[in-house]
């Protein structure tokens, strides 16, 4: 089968057919000249905010096709990833029938967003070392299962996967990859996104929330084969990503020497507190991140939570995930606030 003809028999039907949403500004493009707009009962008169967001973003996929390497017709926009992840499942698993792949322990949001669409689950957990049980997931693989979600780096426990493993599971897998690279700027040389276009089942999704310092706008992003993005496309609200947004991201897009040494400063005070928290008694483990947060062991998980939250600091409690009893979560935060952590920590008693 051709690459089009495999997508459009993997998505469902009923969003096969579907004719969807014309919006009053997607029927035609706006040009140079200016336009009377009379024709989306907007109020006429400008502040700036008065007119309805492009509904396609022509500009942010623009020059996110430049500084991505994609096309512009390789790109959907969502409002935070969260909204990506939730169209690909209504985009391509039909409720009550067909089944996900997730990998715990992995991001929370795929189980939420599978429940709430009827979505049925099967889970493949990772090895004891946290690394892709590859053979445990071709095999899990039935005619239903029409999406498998791998988190690289991986949430909660921070390592990347081996990017060989992740080839063979796209290889081998008649159905689609989401590689879900929210935290992928934190490691180096990690991104499978310049794959897309070899690969018709890879989706490749990305966010503004983390190394580009923007988690209050929401933007995510999913990089696919242009068959699945119109079909996401067509499910989307015709508004989502607002004109506020849209300026942001164009903003950052501009700026990225200076996310570049902000990332560098988040990698070299990761190795500060992983050094300060070395040596703590009740410190049982500090697992391998390439992200911008890393999993820590501790005596009692519960006991030292409260403890940093007697302090002021909040963590995350990661203990309820797959394979991580008695783990919490750390984000790297500022030099002053991880000087903060390591004295809190170090002032708890053993
Ligand atoms: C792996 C992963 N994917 C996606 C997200 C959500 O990102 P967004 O803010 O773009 O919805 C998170 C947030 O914690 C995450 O850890």
């Amino acid at each position: 089968m051709k690459p089009k003809e495999q997508i459009l028999a993997w998505a469902r039907p009923e969003i096969v057919a579907l004719k969807p949403y014309a919006s009053a500004r997607s029927e035609f493009k706006l040009g140079e000249k200016d336009m009377i707009l009379l024709d989306a009962n907007e109020n006429p008169f400008n502040n700036g905010m008065n007119r309805y967001p492009d509904p396609m973003q022509g500009k942010v996929k623009k020059r996110l096709a430049e500084a991505k390497g994609t096309s512009v017709d390789q790109i959907f926009l969502g409002n935070g990833s969260d909204e990506v992840l939730n169209q690909l499942m209504i985009a391509f698993c039909q409720p009550g029938k067909d089944k996900a792949i997730l990998l715990p322990p992995t991001f929370g949001m795929y189980q939420v967003c599978a429940s709430i669409n009827g979505i049925e689950t099967v889970q493949i957990p990772l090895a004891k070392d946290f690394t892709l049980d590859v053979s445990a997931i071709n095999k899990a693989q039935t005619d239903k299962t029409k999406i498998i979600f791998i988190a690289n780096p991986n949430n909660p426990t921070g390592n990347c996967f081996a990017l060989e493993d992740i080839k063979v599971i796209i290889e081998n897998f008649d159905g689609l990859v989401v590689v879900d690279e929210a935290y992928v700027e934190f490691a180096e040389d990690k991104s499978v996104i310049s794959w897309i276009s070899d690969y018709p089942n890879l989706v490749v999704v990305q966010t503004f929330s983390k190394a580009q310092g923007l988690a209050g706008i929401r933007l995510g992003m999913a990089f696919a084969h242009p068959e699945i993005i119109d079909l996401m496309n067509k499910v989307k609200a015709p508004y989502n990503i607002n004109t506020l947004t849209q300026t942001e991201v164009l903003k950052r897009l501009e700026e990225q020497g200076l996310i570049q040494q902000q990332v560098h400063q988040i990698r070299e005070e990761k190795a500060k507190l992983l050094k300060g928290i070395k040596g703590i008694s009740f410190v049982k483990k500090v697992y391998p991140s390439d992200a911008n947060f890393f999993l820590v062991k501790m005596d009692n998980s519960t006991k030292r939570y409260n403890e940093l939250i007697d302090r002021g600091i909040v963590v995350r409690n990661a203990s309820k995930n797959q394979n991580c009893a008695n783990t919490l979560r750390i984000t790297v935060g500022t030099p002053d606030e991880n000087n903060a952590l390591i004295i809190a920590l170090r002032s708890m008693d053993n």
